[in-house]
């Protein structure tokens, strides 16, 4: 079974060794290839890919939207995020799908169910290519309030233009969103505040946070990051951006085969692997 991954650069990408895992969890060989596409030759080799046995590929960084066009069917999820994370080849045909944001509710709801529940509001920190997938998915569960903070406030305003049902939320400047912290159950933040080599930011200071919030952060590497640690400090509960990660993998390859495959026998493991690095 021939999966890959698309991208500029991919040389340092987890997938490989998350896809074999789920490949032997079906009992199926296959590979996860990693191809690196320069941006001078997308088109090219795109026309090229259309000749190779995939089953399916992902798509990262820069090529989300770039994709697009070289589709002959797009989810309606796609569609409006805007951009596709995976692409599943069938009879010569390619169908594009994003699992980014709902890899990451789906996380959610596997650690924190309660959390999933119409009176709960959430604060998501960032409005670029993955907040607008996470809002994506939030605002189809039920829930009181979701609110996005950025630090551009009109690029907050542009990703809740995807509100079209008009469910209660506020576009906020990061001072707004500290000073009024208390009212939200789950902070997401999904900027790339506080990766590695930057392990002391912190997008925003948590001194208002609410007691028994839950705060996630898509950051996987450090492990740790510093927002993470201040959150647990005001004990609060966290989520660590490995599950993001993790759970968009698994719907991706789902698609693929059409079978189930079980993200739990993998997270210590792949703790291990980006605590090394
Ligand atoms: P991605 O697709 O990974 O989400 P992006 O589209 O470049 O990346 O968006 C990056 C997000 O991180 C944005 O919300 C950006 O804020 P702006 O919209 O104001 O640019 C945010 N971001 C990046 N660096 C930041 C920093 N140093 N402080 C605060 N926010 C930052």
């Amino acid at each position: 079974m021939e999966l890959a991954l698309i991208g500029y650069p991919v040389s340092h990408s987890q997938s490989p060794w998350i896809h074999q895992r789920f490949l032997n969890q079906i009992k199926t060989t296959g590979r996860y290839q990693l191809i690196e596409i320069a941006p001078d030759q997308f088109e090219t080799e795109i026309k090229k890919m259309k000749s190779m046995p995939l089953i399916g590929f992902n798509v990262t960084i820069p090529y989300k939207e770039k994709i697009m066009p070289y589709l002959d069917e797009i989810s309606a999820d796609a569609e409006e995020i805007g951009a596709v994370n995976t692409v599943v080849c069938h009879n010569q045909k390619w169908f594009g799908y994003n699992t980014d944001g709902v890899g990451l509710t789906t996380a959610l709801k596997t650690q924190y169910p309660n959390l999933f529940q119409k009176d709960k509001s959430v604060l998501l920190l960032g409005a670029g290519g993955a907040s607008r997938g996470i809002y994506h998915a939030l605002l189809k569960e039920d829930f009181a309030n979701i609110s996005i903070a950025n630090r551009t406030l009109s690029r907050a305003e542009n990703v809740m233009e995807l509100n079209v049902n008009n469910k209660p939320g506020e576009a906020l400047s990061f001072q707004e969103a500290e000073q009024t912290l208390d009212q939200y159950d789950l902070v997401i933040q999904t900027t790339s505040v506080g990766m590695t080599p930057n392990e002391t930011e912190q997008v925003i200071d948590l001194e208002r946070l609410k007691q028994g919030a839950v705060v996630s952060d898509i950051v996987y590497q450090p492990f740790l990051t510093t927002l993470l640690k201040s959150a647990k400090e005001k004990g609060a509960r966290i989520h660590h951006g490995h599950e993001m990660l993790l759970y968009q993998a698994k719907l991706a390859f789902e698609l693929w085969t059409n079978e189930t495959v079980s993200v739990e026998p993998l997270i210590d493991e792949f703790i291990q692997m980006i605590n090394i690095k």
